[in-house]
């Protein structure tokens, strides 16, 4: 198994298909990404502190977490065009000093042990092939008294309409791949495998989470 490997559909673009990616994102899914962000505020909030994004794509979300709390963001990025697009748009934003983009790998997160207060990590977990090794690199950089969210969910405050559209563009991107996005044993099994004790699975109607606490 390679575990460093991104699948194909992010790891062959180039500048000119990650900034695509990046405006479809932004067409398509923004309806998630406020949802999933005010959902987060309202259940972990006030949100201080280090946070780490785990596969960030074009740092949309993480900037849109950015805004709706005081964390410090580093957005983690394997994919270096996407990476490029993602400092490209935090600069925009004129929030460089609030979120760094740095680019590197899950299966190897860059950071020390017990480094950020908050860990998410949204719609990048059917990327690892090896899910228990990256589950225990982000256990490893949470602080003891942190929470990590890893999962694929649209928030609990999409409508029906929004989330039907989301959904069927999402499974028609990733086909197969996004299975795990409704299968709760695509994490079980993986949490216990890292040896990881204290989490809790969040089905919900509009997706599935799970959170960590250390
Ligand atoms: C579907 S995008 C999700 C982007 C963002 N989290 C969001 O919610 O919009 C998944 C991203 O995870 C990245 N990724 C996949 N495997 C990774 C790894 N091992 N390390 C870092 N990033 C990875 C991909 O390159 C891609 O940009």
């Amino acid at each position: 198994m390679n575990e460093d490997r991104v699948p194909a559909q992010y790891s062959e673009m180039d500048l000119s298909k990650a900034k695509e990616f990046d405006q479809k994102v932004k067409k398509n899914f923004m309806p998630a990404i406020r949802s999933t962000v005010r959902q987060i505020v309202e259940d972990y909030g006030p949100l201080r502190g280090i946070g780490v994004d785990v596969g960030c794509g074009t740092a949309v979300f993480a900037i849109e977490l950015c805004k709706h709390s005081d964390l410090k963001i580093y957005a983690l990025e394997k994919a270096k065009p996407i990476y490029e697009v993602a400092r490209m748009n935090i600069e925009k934003e004129g929030l460089k000093e609030r979120i760094i983009p740095v680019l590197g790998d899950a299966n190897k997160i860059p950071f020390e042990d017990e480094f950020a207060d908050f860990v998410i990590s949204r719609g990048a977990y059917h990327c690892w092939e090896d899910k228990p090794k990256v589950l225990k690199e982000i256990y490893r950089i949470l602080k003891k008294g942190g929470i990590a969210l890893v999962g694929g969910g649209f928030g609990r405050y999409v409508n029906d309409n929004e989330l039907e559209r989301m959904r069927k563009l999402r499974d028609r991107s990733l086909g197969e791949a996004a299975k795990v996005y409704s299968s709760p044993g695509a994490f079980q099994e993986p949490l216990e495998k890292a040896g990881i004790r204290d989490f809790r699975l969040i089905r919900e109607r509009a997706g599935l989470w799970t959170e960590i606490r250390k």
